[in-house]
């Protein structure tokens, strides 16, 4: 999908189909009504007869209106003008995005961006457009023999304004939403590989991609024995189960000066979890292809800081590992030691998450990092704590957690804030260990970010479970993207600090 933009008057594109709002009760908004008057009422003459009366998300398609450049018009309900906020909006780009993707236009010149979207600037609007419409025309057919996809589908989308000034601003916000899309992109087709194809060993070789494609970033990856000799006996002890071997995966990005400390972000990567000797019920087993969400998120996240030159330093690190029963797993009752010398007792082995981060976390230190934040597909209680709307973030330092939230309302990308209190801790006691992998039923959410607390005392940290908003199950199960925007959205922030 490609996307550019432009000065001009609706009735004057010479395009496939130009895209214009109708607010509720049928009336015309600013791009509309210069269509209407060029057309000599043609489209208040539609409204009238009652095809559309301007309800969010209701599209009406008109061929060949008489003196219109454009070879057809695309009128997209908005509902009520003073109603229009963030998610209204972000719904009819995507419903006007799937009808003409279904219309024989392949190419499309929209006027959305101009309608007023409560307390948002130009440049929010326009980037939203960019992002939605091309996260509504993604599909995944790269294993259909025959793919599904529609007999002409939308190509080129051209986003118009009608104030020539705000061009220049407009194309940094274009950009800004291109390199979005491309990091959300590319976590949705690792998410959505299967298992057999998205290993360990596969993600490492996508790291390598993108060092290979952007000069600004390099990678490293450790194996199994490099593991060993640093101590990584948590995250060895989920691998041992697997035939694959585990991958440390090392992404730098190097935007400014090395006296800047970086950003780290760390990345669950567990490419299958069928959650070891505590094997997980089968209904739905194939989900637990995206449990490696995390590890998406953050070479989606690369991605769009290779194409952003964004003046920041980051790391990125990606502990990848199959969680799998065998002879040789470990077993409920078995005692490890953490790279930081800390001891374990896994009193279930699905509670892998957490052992391979708490690794990870002590290897970023060696970075002197400013701020830590971790990404993990890491309980299913945080989808019973806040379903599939938001994601959920804990941290140690209350202005990191406040910048994310932040970077999450403003990008659309929303998380929302769980306790870390202290008293939460007394439930990963163990008899034998300095801690149990596993807090009980109360609170599963907060007590995993308990245990990863533990391995980030001398750091400001965030902990962002993404269990509930990485991907979409049943009949539209697809990997979402998520928190690719929120947290490109908050190295935006840093860099414009
Ligand atoms: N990857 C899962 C968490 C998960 C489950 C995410 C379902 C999305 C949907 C994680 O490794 C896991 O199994 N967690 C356990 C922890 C428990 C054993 C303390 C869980 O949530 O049941
Ligand atoms: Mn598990
Ligand atoms: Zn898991």
């Amino acid at each position: 999908m490609k996307f550019s933009i432009k000065n001009g008057n609706p009735e004057q594109q010479r395009s496939a189909c130009v895209i214009v709002g109708v607010f509720e009760k049928r009336r015309l908004s600013d791009a509309a009504q210069r269509l209407d008057e060029a057309a000599g009422g043609l489209l208040s003459k539609v409204l009238r007869c009652g095809d559309m009366d301007g309800k969010p998300g209701q599209t009406l398609l008109l061929h060949s209106v008489p003196d219109i450049a454009a070879e057809r018009v695309l009128l997209v309900g908005c509902g009520h003008e003073r109603e229009l906020a963030d998610s209204r909006f972000r719904t009819l780009v995507q419903k006007a995005a799937a009808m003409l993707n279904e219309t024989g236009a392949t190419e499309a010149a929209s006027y959305l961006a101009e309608l007023s979207v409560k307390g948002r600037s130009p440049q929010w609007k326009l980037r939203q457009v960019v992002e939605t419409t091309a996260q509504a025309l993604y599909r995944f057919e790269q294993f259909k023999t025959k793919p599904e996809t529609t007999y002409r589908p939308l190509r080129r989308m051209t986003l118009m304004v009608t104030d020539r000034q705000a061009l220049p601003e407009g194309k940094q916000a274009l950009a800004e939403g291109m390199a979005i899309a491309a990091g959300k992109h590319l976590a949705c087709d690792l998410g959505n590989s299967p298992a057999n194809l998205c290993t360990p060993t596969y993600l490492a070789r996508q790291a390598a991609a993108l060092a290979k494609q952007f000069s600004t970033i390099s990678h490293k990856v450790l194996k199994e024995k490099d593991m060993e000799k640093t101590g990584m006996g948590a995250l060895l002890s989920v691998t041992r189960g697997s035939r694959q071997p585990a991958k440390f995966i090392i992404l730098e990005y190097k935007g400014a000066q090395k006296s800047n400390r970086p950003v780290v972000l760390v990345g669950k990567g567990v490419t299958f979890d069928s959650g070891g000797i505590s094997i997980k019920p089968s209904a739905a087993m194939d989900e637990m292809k995206y449990d490696m969400c995390g590890a998406a998120s953050v070479l989606g996240v690369f991605r769009a800081l290779g194409e952003l030159r964004l003046p920041l330093n980051v790391v990125g690190l990606v502990p990848a590992t199959e969680n799998l029963p065998d002879g040789d797993a470990s077993k409920p009752g078995d005692i490890v030691t953490s790279l930081s010398g800390q001891t374990i007792e896994i009193l279930n082995t699905d509670a892998e998450g957490r052992l391979i981060l708490c690794d990870a976390l002590t290897y970023a230190e060696r970075y002197r990092p400013e701020v830590i934040i971790d990404i993990a597909t890491l309980t299913g209680a945080c989808i019973i704590a806040l379903g599939h709307q938001a994601s959920a973030v804990l941290g140690n330092h209350p202005p990191l957690v406040h910048d994310l939230l932040k970077a999450g309302q403003e990008s659309g990308d929303r998380a929302w804030e769980l306790p870390l209190w202290d008293e939460y801790q007394e439930q990963l006691k163990s008899n034998f260990a300095d801690m149990a992998n596993i807090g009980g039923r109360p609170a599963g959410t907060i007590t995993a970010a308990c245990f990863l607390s533990r391995f980030a005392e001398k750091q400001h940290w965030a902990h962002l479970d993404i269990a509930g908003t990485a991907w979409q199950s049943g009949d539209k199960k697809n990997a979402t993207g998520r928190p690719v925007a929120l947290l490109t959205q908050y190295l935006l922030d840093k860099a414009a600090q």
